[in-house]
Parts: structure tokens; sequence; C-alpha cells
């Protein structure tokens, strides 16, 4: 089955890559800095309608088009973000990806994470391994001092902007380097592939989170939720992520700010 869902994943993608700038019509969606465009429906459409063929019994939740409190731990369930990085996506900027999370009754079975400009295809099984085009991944083991830090700035929820400045200014000073990609479901994947060390976000919603969560633990790194409490994909949470190099002491900054 992994096969058919990265081959979907693939064949919609070409959606994504014949939008060109001059193109994007985008309009505001709830929050700051919040836009959808027509591709990124039309992204979950095509989604929706190739993974229904592969497991015609699973249920959907998606970000799009009110598909977003569809939450059952009954049975399979897809979680998917048709476009993570639409903000990217509008500008052209190529670090965008669909997201793509099975989960089995409430547990993340399957992701697949694929980025159609870099040909990147992320994807995990649940006791198989992590890959990248093919390739086994792994988490690094670099300890905070050696780390590079990848945080999202939650731009949808303007009263987070403040907490999530301190936690990143706190670890900022005690990492190699800071970076904002624009992608969570990327970030998650850099974390599995060891090209970054941690990353934290105040808010996700679960279609950003499930594939990765997977490719991450995969990989053999963590992701945990807010105060460092296990993940669930019902709501939005805060989210850190990381490799095998931090340890509890590094996390207790975040575990206290989480909110
Ligand atoms: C967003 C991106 C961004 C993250 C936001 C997400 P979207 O997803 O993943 O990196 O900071 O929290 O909502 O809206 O582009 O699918
Ligand atoms: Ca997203
Ligand atoms: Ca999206």
């Amino acid at each position: 089955m992994l096969e058919e869902i990265k081959n979907a994943v693939i064949e919609a993608s070409r959606i994504m890559l014949e939008a060109k700038d001059s193109k994007i019509d985008t309009l505001s969606k709830e929050g700051h800095a919040n836009f959808v465009t027509e591709y990124d429906s039309r992204m979950q459409k095509e989604l929706f309608g190739r993974l229904a063929k592969i497991l015609p019994e699973a249920t959907f939740m998606g970000e799009e088009d009110n598909a977003s409190n569809s939450f059952t731990d009954k049975g399979y369930l897809f979680v998917i973000d048709p476009i993570d990085g639409t903000t990217n996506f509008i500008r052209q900027n190529h670090t965008s990806c669909i997201s793509v999370g099975l989960l089995k009754e409430g547990e993340c079975v399957l992701g697949v994470v694929y980025n159609p400009y870099k040909n990147e295809l992320f994807c995990a099984e649940k006791g198989r391994g992590a890959y990248l085009n093919g390739c086994p991944i792994r988490v690094s083991d670099e300890p905070l001092p050696n780390s590079i830090l990848l945080f999202g700035t939650s731009p949808y929820y303007e009263e987070l902007a403040e907490p999530a400045f301190d936690i990143a200014y706190h670890y900022f000073r005690k990492c190699l380097d800071l970076r904002r990609s624009g992608s969570a479901a990327i970030d998650l994947c850099d974390v599995a592939c060891g090209r970054a060390d941690l990353y934290f976000e105040l808010r996700l919603s679960p279609w950003d989170y499930a594939a990765g969560s997977l490719i991450i633990k995969e990989a053999g790194g963590y992701i945990l939720g807010c105060g460092l409490t296990p993940l669930q994909f019902r709501q939005p949470q805060s989210v850190i992520a990381y490799g095998k190099g931090i340890t509890k002491e590094d996390l207790a900054y975040f575990a206290e700010k989480s909110l």
C-alpha cells in the first residue's frame, strides 16, 4: 500500500507544479497572514479521490473545505495537508510539500511527505524504518551546543509570537544557529534525516505533523506535544521534535513555556 500511496502523492503533485506565480490567486482564511489558493483545494480533492481508491474503508481529515473536524480513532483515517507551506507556494519559494499520514485506531502507521520541487520523498511505515527517496534515514546525535534548531512561528496566531520568539531566543543562545523554513512537515523531515537537530512550534494542526511524526520516530527520533506529553491527532497543539543528542534538561524550557 505504501507504494500506491507514494504514487498517488507524486501524481497529485503535478497540479502544484503546474502553478505559476502570476496565476496563483489567494484568499484569506481565519487568523493572521493565513492564505489559501485554488490549488490547496484542488490538491486536496485530488488526493482524497486517489487515496479513497487505494483504501476505500478509510475516512479523511484535511485542512481545506471543512474537512478539518473529522477526527476518529476508529478504523483508518487519512490526515492530509494538501500543500504545507502555502505562503512559500504563493511566492514560488519551492519549500512546500504534500503531507499524508494514515492513522489506524488513532495511531499513525504510515507517513509520506513529498517536496516536488526538490523531488524529495520522505516516507515511513510503523516498525519498518524511515526513508528519503528509498534510502534509510536517521536522526542526528548532535548535542544542543552543536545543533541546528528549526522553529515555526505559528503565524496564524498573533498571541503566540512573543512566547515563540522567547523560546527561540533561549535555544538560539545555546545552539549553533536557527532556521525558519515555512513548512512544518519539511522541518520534521529535516530533523528525521539529520539536517537539523531540534524543531518546535507552539501551535500546529494534526495535518501539519501526522506524517512527519511517524517519519521522525521511525528515524530514531522523538516527537512530543505540549508540556512533553504524548502527541495526539484530535486538535492543534504545541510540538517539539528532536534527535538523539538532545537531553531531557535541554527540553525543560520548552516544557515550561509550551501552551
Ligand atoms: C503552515 C506551515 C508553517 C507553520 C504553520 C503552518 P500551511 O502550514 O507549516 O511552517 O509555521 O504553523 O500552519 O498553512 O502552509 O499549510
Ligand atoms: Ca500546514
Ligand atoms: Ca496547508
